[in-house]
């Protein structure tokens, strides 16, 4: 009975060191473990598919959604957010003269490290500083009209290739190790991390829903869920849409903790290709 229960805790002590060994190492490091593990588990996927989340994957989930996309369900949330992105600000300015770059074709720059202030930029928040700089009011942060701007942004960066840095600078780091940890650390009444589903188990299926893997997960935000929304919605919805599903409290969309693990898991998507905005089930 002792010997057994020793044992049972002692394999439960290695799994729960395997993240924490994890977390020593460099950004560069854990990029090229994250997609050796997926390309080992998926290999007839290739490395620039992954930024179709689990149609990657799943061949037959996939033959539905590419019909689907011929007449994509989101069409008009990009024109909305065209003409939303082009609507001057009381003051006359617009977002083209506050975003960097001029916003149009750069959804591959989000998110980023701000050295003058230390903390993560979205796009959903660069969108809302935009706005609140020029005296506007700030957009709610989930769905509606901040999401179609980012759809918007995102659709005119379409092709293009992520490229998050994460700079010499240990605020930088301590930012990934706080996405990173979010990323790993079990919560919620179900005690399951996002790894659990979306890394160790992704490939698998819960429910009624195959698990997708978290690699190009960044790229086709925001996404228009058909099923469960029947609309758009931004990343940070998505997450807290997973945190609920295990029963865990989500954090605030653009919460420090979520910005963190939005910088984590994008700068592991570097080099795909931005393609959203994107529909899911
Ligand atoms: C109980 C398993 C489970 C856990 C834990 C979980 N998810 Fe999910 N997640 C799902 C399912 C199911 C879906 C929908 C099918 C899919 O794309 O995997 C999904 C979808 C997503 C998507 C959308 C993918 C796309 O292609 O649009 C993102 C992003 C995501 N999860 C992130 C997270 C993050 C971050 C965490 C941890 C905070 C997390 N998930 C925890 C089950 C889970």
């Amino acid at each position: 009975m002792h010997k057994t229960i020793l044992a049972v805790s002692a394999a439960l002590t290695v799994s729960l060191l395997a993240p924490l060994t994890a977390i020593a190492s460099s950004p560069e490091e854990d990029l090229k473990a994250f997609r050796d593990y997926y390309h080992a588990k998926f290999p007839d996927t290739p490395e620039a598919d992954f930024i179709n989340g689990v149609y990657s994957i799943d061949e037959d989930s996939r033959v539905q959604w590419e019909n689907m996309e011929e007449f994509p369900v989101y069409e008009e949330d990009i024109a909305a957010g065209e003409e939303l992105f082009n609507t001057p600000f009381a003051n006359g300015k617009t977002y083209a003269d506050c975003l960097k770059g001029g916003g149009v074709g750069t959804r591959q720059m989000y998110p980023y490290f701000d050295s003058d202030t230390g903390n993560i930029v979205t796009l959903e928040e660069a969108i809302n500083t935009c706005r609140v700089d020029n005296g506007e009011k700030p957009l709610k942060y989930k769905k509606g009209p901040i999401a179609q701007i980012s759809a918007y942004i995102a659709y005119t960066s379409r092709g293009n290739k992520i490229n998050i840095e994460i700079p010499n600078d240990e605020r930088a780091l301590a930012q990934y190790e706080r996405g990173k940890k979010h990323y790993y650390m079990k919560r919620g009444q179900l005690n399951l991390a996002c790894a659990d589903c979306h890394y160790y188990n992704s490939g698998m299926k819960g429910r009624s829903e195959i698990w997708s893997p978290s690699l190009g997960h960044p790229t086709g935000m925001p996404v228009f869920r058909w099923g469960k929304w029947g609309e758009l919605g931004t990343l940070h919805r998505r997450f807290g849409g997973c945190n609920k599903n295990i029963r865990a409290k989500p954090f605030k969309a653009q919460s420090d903790e979520y910005k963190a693990l939005e910088y984590y898991l994008t700068y592991l998507s570097n080099g795909l290709e931005i393609n959203g905005p994107s529909s899911r089930k």
